[in-house]
């Protein structure tokens, strides 16, 4: 479905995207994990045109995307930025109404579906429609961005960090309604996040990078059993290491806790097993999701 073949992006000395291949399968969401500046916004870019590759080829259901011209593949493709880019003169409704309007979907029906989007998102849609986007807090901005990629019911997603200002429980619902809606619609998407139990709790396979370089590909059970390399290791054990330390804060059974576990503990066990989350599926995902 997403194909990168050797992509590369050079900004001057700085190999910002080096040498990446990528297979993403239609259905599937991928996550894409990395530190800071690894490369993760600039390959998101890359894929619907926002940024052009310095190499490589890039294909969307087996076609080159360098051969669609950059809007229409934008109106295709859902996309929620990193710093969510409202548009600052437009209202909420007008906002997420952008990509609908582009391809003449009548007012009644684009109505319809901005308030459906608002209500999905868990924003009250009279509350919210007609305002401003400086007139919401940054946690319901990134909503709003959410539901506009969402508008036009796109069959791929690309995910900037969507649910980063998010509080745990806000969070934690919009996290089981997307996998939801994602089943609904047969979504392909590659979300990118910093959090290691949101990777794991989303992502079908698990693409860590690491300044520019794809450093590995797997299930979170994989990368778990097999890291490549230390910091792979480090990073999948994370959500165990903070777990422990917390059941030892708060005094839990058995708390010998706070052992950070640097003996690798990531390799002997099928660590993220014990999560037994099977792809794409949270755990205890029907007992709170209806809207
Ligand atoms: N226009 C640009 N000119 C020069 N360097 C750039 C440009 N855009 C990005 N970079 C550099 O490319 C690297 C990758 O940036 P990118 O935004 O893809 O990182 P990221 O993985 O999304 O990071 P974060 O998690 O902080 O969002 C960084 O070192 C960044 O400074
Ligand atoms: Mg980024």
């Amino acid at each position: 479905m997403i194909e990168l073949q050797k992509v590369t992006k050079r900004h001057g000395d700085l190999l910002a995207v080096d040498g990446v291949s990528l297979r993403v399968e239609p259905g599937e969401l991928l996550v894409l994990l990395g530190g800071s500046g690894s490369g993760k916004t600039t390959t998101l870019k890359m894929i619907n045109r926002l940024i052009e590759p310095t190499s490589g080829r890039i294909l969307l259901d087996g076609r080159d995307v360098a051969e669609t011209p950059p809007h229409a593949l934008r109106r295709s493709i859902g996309y929620v930025f990193q710093q969510i880019g409202l548009f600052p003169h437009l209202t909420i409704a007008e906002n997420i109404a952008i990509t609908p309007s582009l391809l003449g979907w009548a007012p009644a029906r684009i109505r319809a579906r901005v308030d459906a989007l608002l209500d999905l998102v868990e924003l009250d849609p009279a509350a919210i429609r007609d305002r401003r986007p400086d007139e919401l807090s940054g946690g319901q901005a990134q909503r709003v961005g959410v539901a506009r990629a969402l508008a036009a019911e796109p069959k791929v997603m690309l995910l900037d960090e969507p649910f980063g200002a998010l509080d745990p429980l806000t969070r934690d619902r919009l996290q089981r309604s997307f996998l939801r809606i994602r089943r609904q619609l047969g979504l392909t998407a590659i979300f990118v996040t910093h959090d290691m139990i949101e990777a794991i709790l989303l992502g079908d396979r698990i693409a860590v990078m690491g300044r520019g370089r794809l450093l590995q590909v797997g299930t979170a059970r994989e990368l778990a059993r097999a890291p490549v390399d230390d910091e792979v290791a480090q990073l999948l054990s994370t959500p165990q290491r903070q777990a422990r330390r917390v059941e030892a804060l708060l005094g839990g059974e058995g708390g010998e806790g706070g052992d950070d576990g640097d003996d690798g503990d990531h390799s002997d066990d099928g660590a993220a097993g014990d999560t037994d989350v099977s792809p794409g599926e949270a755990p205890g995902e029907t007992s709170k999701e209806t809207p």
